[in-house]
Order: structure tokens, then C-alpha cells, then sequence
């Protein structure tokens, strides 16, 4: 099957590699968004479907994963379509051998209708999608994108509040590192009027680069270092764990975990009545378990069933699927 070629901005994802944020318009995430919302009932209701029957899915992951991998899984198999799963990459299948990304990539093509790629590395979905005849869905690359994460993320902020313009958000933790922190910036930016507020410590700020780069598409980002400079009823808190594994030193990895930790006490000086809580998870500390019954926190059961949802949606609007 050879990818069809469409314009960004087309509303056409039909053969589509989903990459980065970068190549979404807002008409495409919008119509990402009513899709999923459209797909919704199916699982909820657990109702059969064939509109994805006779495709095949690969999930190849060489990054650990609960929510992705197994919401595609889900998703996949919700609209009666086959999956070939693939995790540990690394360990179990033949990249042990030394097989290249490339090679793999050129397998899986030969037995699947769409590759979902988790890759360390930053750039891998690129790499992939430049040799797959097939899309490639980008499933979280590196330190760089993971753009199936906020879509869902977009998803649950305008499932709860109704806009994804004019908002004020606070993310917290390690934007450094953080893929989804970036891929949500990039989403927001393509809508009027939204703030973000950066709090983290000074040496998990997104690189100066970035920042330059991210604000330069539209978006207010507010840095910030310490909770006193939270905004008082921010939209969303979107909370982040420090990501252990992208850290050279275990040392300097637990001199910065847990110095920023969502609380009750938090939210009775920063939080609004109607303020999200949302992580992507997994999380380690740095949410107080106490958090999870306060009805404004959604990470633990609407954002994360919003991801099968959209993976739903994606799958069927990359195939071509009437829905
Ligand atoms: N949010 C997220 O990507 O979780 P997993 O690493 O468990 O897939």
C-alpha cells in the first residue's frame, strides 16, 4: 500500500502519518476530537464493530508502556481489526539479533495496515515514516513528541470545559524531558488565546531553543519556579513525573523528584472550583494519593478512557473508515 500524499491542512488524515503536533491544523484536530466523541459509545457500550474489520495493526514498542500500548490494543480490537503486539521490542524480538528500526519497520509493513511506534529515540517516528509504505503513528519518540497523548489531552480539556481557546493552564514537573508537555504546548498553540504556565525547577525548563520556538507560534508560556507564582483558578493542572530513565545520574534524579507534588493543600490555595487535574501517568509521587477523589482530578478515569476514544479515531479516520 503507498501513502497517499495530502496537503497539511486538508482534513484528510486517509494515509497519514501521525507524527507531531506540528502537522495538525485546528480543523484536523477538531475533527480528530468529534470522531472520538462519535467512536465513544462503541466502547463504552461495548457494542461489536466491524469498521475496521480485516485491517491489521502493528504495536511496536521498545519503550515500557500500560496506557498506550494497550488503549491502541484496545481501540484496534474494539473496531474489529487484528493486532500484531510487540512490546520490549529491545528484548524480544529479533532488534536483539541487531536488526535496524528501518528493517523492522519493512517487516512489519509486509504484515499490518498501520505501524504505532514508541522509540527512545527522538526522531525514530520520522525515520520510520520515511521508509514504511504504510502509516506510521507516532506513539511517543524520545524526549520529543507524544501526540496520540494530547490529542486525548485536548480531548478531556474540551470534554470538561467546553473550549480549547482562552485558556490558562499550569504544567508542572519536568519539561525538560517531558514529551507530552511539548506535544501539548504545540496542540494549545493552535488556538487563540491559551497561557501555560511552566512551573518546574530551573534545570528541568524546556531547552532556550524550544521555548523561543514554541512561543513563537502563538502561545503565551509563563515559566515559573515556585508554587506562589501558580495562577489562582487556572483551567488545568497538568502535573508530569520526573522521568527517571532520561536521566544520566541517578543522584541528580532524586535531587529533583518530588519537590513538586500536587496536594490538597495545593489546591486549597491555588485551585479554582472548576480547575482539571490531569497527568498522562504513570505517576510515581508527585501526586498525593488523597488527589484522586477530589472530583476535579480526571487522569485516573476520564482522561485515561479518552484515549481509547481517540486511538479509535485515529485509527479509523488513517484508514479511511466511515464513521
Ligand atoms: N501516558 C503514557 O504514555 O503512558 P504509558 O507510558 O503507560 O503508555
Amino acid at each position: 500500500m503507498s501513502k497517499k500524499i495530502i496537503e497539511k491542512n486538508s482534513h484528510n488524515l486517509i494515509g497519514k502519518d501521525i507524527i507531531s503536533l506540528d502537522q495538525f491544523s485546528p480543523e484536523e484536530i477538531k475533527e480528530i476530537l468529534y470522531t472520538a466523541k462519535k467512536l465513544k459509545p462503541l466502547r463504552d457500550l461495548a457494542k461489536p464493530s466491524k469498521i475496521l474489520s480485516g485491517k491489521i495493526i502493528s504495536l511496536l514498542f521498545y519503550e515500557p508502556s500500560t496506557r498506550t500500548f494497550s488503549s491502541f490494543a484496545s481501540a484496534a480490537q474494539q473496531l474489529g481489526a487484528g493486532i500484531i503486539p510487540i512490546q520490549n521490542a529491545a528484548s524480544s524480538s529479533s532488534v536483539v539479533k541487531g536488526e535496524s528500526l528501518k528493517d523492522t519497520i519493512l517487516t512489519l509493513e509486509c504484515f499490518s495496515d498501520i505501524i504505532v511506534l514508541r522509540h527512545p529515540e527522538n526522531g525514530s517516528a520520522n525515520e520510520a515514516a520515511a521508509v514504511a509504505g504504510i502509516p506510521i503513528i507516532n506513539a511517543g519518540d524520545g524526549t520529543n513528541e507524544h501526540p496520540t497523548q494530547t490529542l486525548l489531552d485536548m480531548y478531556t480539556i474540551f470534554e470538561e470545559t467546553g473550549r480549547l481557546t482562552n485558556l490558562t493552564g499550569v504544567c508542572v514537573g519536568d519539561m525538560l524531558n517531558g514529551r507530552t508537555v511539548r506535544s501539548l504546548i504545540k496542540g494549545l498553540s493552535l488556538f487563540k488565546g491559551n497561557t501555560v504556565y511552566l512551573l518546574s525547577s530551573e534545570k528541568l525548563r524546556i531547552a532556550r531553543r524550544e521555548l523561543h520556538a514554541l512561543t513563537a507560534s502563538g502561545i503565551k508560556l509563563i515559566e515559573i519556579s515556585t508554587e506562589k507564582e501558580m495562577p489562582k483558578n487556572a483551567d488545568f493542572w497538568y502535573w508530569t513525573r520526573v522521568q527517571k530513565e532520561r536521566f544520566t545520574s541517578l543522584k541528580e534524579y532524586k535531587k529533583h523528584k518530588n519537590t513538586l507534588v500536587l496536594t490538597p493543600r495545593l489546591i486549597e490555595n491555588y485551585a479554582g472550583k472548576k480547575t482539571l487535574f490531569m497527568h498522562p501517568l504513570p505517576r510515581v509521587d508527585e501526586i498525593d494519593v488523597s488527589v484522586d477523589n477530589d472530583p476535579r482530578a480526571v487522569y485516573m478515569h476520564k482522561q485515561m478512557r479518552n484515549g481509547v476514544y481517540i486511538r479509535m479515531a485515529l485509527l479509523a479516520l488513517v484508514t479511511g473508515k466511515k464513521v
